[in-house]
């Protein structure tokens, strides 16, 4: 970033922090007026979500990318919609109340605090962070700056978690001891390799790159591919993880892992990106643990998905359904292999085989309630309430994440205190949970004394 750009970021976000909080008081009938920042994949289909919401008023958008902002003003609703090519300035405009962040999972942390201290609200797209600190540093800028900050874990707005948490909590499986989660799918060779060259016209890739470290330009890490790439991603884990360790907390209401194992590689895929394509990480909760397999590489016929294994039966869980599948009851000796019955050998009890719980379904598995996740947003700024999804609920999710690939890159178990947050007794490790931010970010970040 050249000296121009340097002052225009310290006039910013002094301007932000003196005008610290800056937000009106939004009547019952009025709209919240919100900005997207982020015109790629999922930006646009949140414009096209929140477009729907008569509580919703469609009033800026930011991209880096000319084209993209050109396609958010278009989406949002044509050239009265504000283009802004410095997200900065959008936090200036005090007729965007809330904004809505899309950009590549390093960007998120410090987009969203310099939000909060711009007095805008914040709809922050999963995973929430590049590394564990920077969560903890969000949910203080949302506690201090006193706004509203929902994660974008689109499934804890799913209907049917009204009937999906209190019967998992209950009972209705019986005592849950584990949670298998898989995301298979084959991609091979991969995405190929894209060489050294100039950004396209109209791209600023040097604010693309914000407080990531500075590296040529190739297409792969930039647009949609960064998400294959250490320096702005985490990978399958923190991209499918975040998702699927959410229902996992939101559903058993835990903090986060206290131990976590996880192997895997860049095994089969011939392209440039440096994620793995096989990953496979079992965490420990208090009473049960979580399994997680990547693949990349081999579809397999294994089914992906969530699904919550107890003593009765198992659930899978989706972002918008759920199915029940029953266990039989059958006498422990009865499962022993009938080949024999050698002197001293159990003797086989007969129990009525009857399902240990009841079968049920509800939703659409596959259903995608990303609308409705919208609309809790824009419920919770008019209200202020905390969203199903906080930042602090992101911060534990993307950290059981992390540490998983924390353990991967290390080759060890790691660990965890989710109380105090802090590796117990690995100092290389402990080193893992922050990455430096480059100049002048690094200056920014410092600058909010979270
Ligand atoms: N919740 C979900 O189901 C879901 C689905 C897809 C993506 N995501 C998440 O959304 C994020 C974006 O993913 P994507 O696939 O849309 O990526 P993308 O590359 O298609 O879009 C990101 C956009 O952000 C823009 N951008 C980058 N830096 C910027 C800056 N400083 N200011 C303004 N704009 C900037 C880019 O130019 C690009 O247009 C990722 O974190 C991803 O994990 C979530």
């Amino acid at each position: 970033m050249d000296d121009n750009a340097l002052s225009a970021t310290r006039r910013t976000f002094l301007g932000a922090m003196t005008a610290a909080s800056y937000s009106r008081v939004l009547g019952a009938n009025e709209r919240v007026r919100i900005g997207f920042i982020g015109c790629g994949l999922i930006g646009l289909r949140h414009i096209a979500d929140f477009k729907k919401l008569p509580e919703a008023e469609l009033v800026a958008v930011s991209d880096i990318y000319d084209p993209r902002i050109e396609r958010g003003q278009a989406d949002c609703g044509g050239p009265h919609v504000k283009g802004y090519k410095d997200f900065r300035k959008m936090y200036d405009d005090k007729n965007v109340d809330a904004v809505v962040i899309s950009t590549p999972d390093h960007w998120h942390a410090l987009q969203t605090i310099m939000a909060c201290a711009a007095g805008k609200d914040v709809y922050v797209e999963k995973p929430m962070t590049l590394f564990v600190k920077e969560g903890r540093w969000m949910t203080a800028a949302a506690r201090k700056y006193n706004r509203i900050v929902q994660v974008g874990t689109q499934g804890r707005s799913g209907p049917h978690m009204k009937e999906v948490v209190p019967m998992i909590r209950g009972g209705h499986i019986g005592k849950l001891t584990s949670v298998r989660i898989g995301a298979f799918r084959n991609v091979m060779p991969g995405f190929g390799r894209t060489p050294v060259s100039e950004p396209p016209a109209g791209l600023d890739y040097d604010m693309w790159l914000g407080p990531a470290p500075k590296k040529p330009y190739t297409e792969h890490r930039c647009l949609y591919h960064f998400r294959w790439f250490w320096d702005y991603s985490g990978g399958q884990m923190t991209n499918l993880g975040a998702h699927d360790i959410d229902f996992v907390h939101y559903i058993m209401q835990v903090k986060g892992p206290t131990a976590v194992y996880s192997s895997g590689g860049r095994f089969a895929l011939e392209d440039d990106g440096e994620t793995p394509d096989t990953q496979d990480a079992i965490l420990d909760y208090p009473g049960f643990t979580v399994v997680i397999s990547l693949r990349e590489a081999s579809a397999g016929r294994a089914r992906g998905g969530n699904e919550f294994f107890g003593t009765k039966g198992s659930m899978a869980v989706g972002r918008g359904g759920y199915e029940i599948f029953p266990d039989m009851n059958i006498a422990p000796t009865r499962q022993i292999p009938p080949w024999s019955d050698p002197p001293g050998h159990p003797k086989m009890a007969d129990v009525p085989r009857t399902p240990r719980t009841e079968a049920k379904k509800g939703g659409e598995i596959g259903g995608e309630p990303m609308g409705l996740h919208a609309q809790h947003f824009i419920d919770c700024v008019k209200q202020r309430k905390r969203p199903v999804a906080d930042v602090e609920d992101g911060h534990q999710v993307n950290t059981a994440c992390h540490l998983a690939n924390m353990s991967m890159k290390l080759g060890r178990k790691l660990r965890w205190d989710p109380e105090k947050e802090e590796i117990i007794g690995d100092k290389e490790a402990s080193a893992m949970l922050v990455r430096p931010y480059r100049k002048p970010w690094d200056q920014v970040l410092r600058s909010f004394n979270l």
